[in-house]
């Protein structure tokens, strides 16, 4: 039911960690299943994302779907990166089930969700880039744990 290439990146995830101090951080909630996903991004002054990093709380497609996106974004610019969809991402995994498409929403959210942050703090704009439904940072913050 699992391509290889699924199975591959979800037995050995690429780029599972965090990122002291990261130019930018989102974590999203999934809307259909409550699973949570958070990317960190190291920025560099030229826009390049020179590193990524994921956690996530989701099932194995949404592992595997992160481990890839991560590949597809590193050493890419902010532009490119916004192309990174969650349709690339499957494509680029060969396929995902129906059921899991879901999943792979989590990874193009948080990265959004990481670039749209480290626009904040930066205090620029990305062109095409939108505030994230999902993104459930603020709401962590406040609950202070
Ligand atoms: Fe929640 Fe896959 S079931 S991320």
């Amino acid at each position: 039911m699992y391509s290889e290439k699924v199975m591959d990146h979800f037995k050995n995830p690429r780029n599972v960690g965090e990122i002291e101090n990261a130019s930018g951080v989102g974590t999203v909630g999934n809307a259909k299943c409550g699973d949570i996903m958070r990317i960190f991004l190291d920025i560099d002054a030229d826009g390049i994302i020179k590193d990524v990093k994921f956690k996530t709380f989701g099932c194995g497609a949404a592992v595997a779907t992160s481990s890839m996106a991560t590949e597809l974004v590193k050493g890419k610019t902010i532009q490119e990166a916004l192309q990174v969809t969650n349709k690339a991402v499957m494509e680029a995994l060969d396929g995902l089930p129906p059921v899991k498409v879901h999943c792979s929403l989590l990874a193009e959210e948080a990265i959004h969700a990481a670039l749209w942050d480290y626009a904040e703090k930066n205090g620029i704009k990305i062109e095409g880039l939108k505030k994230p439904v999902n993104d459930i940072s603020e709401e962590e913050e406040e609950e202070e744990y």
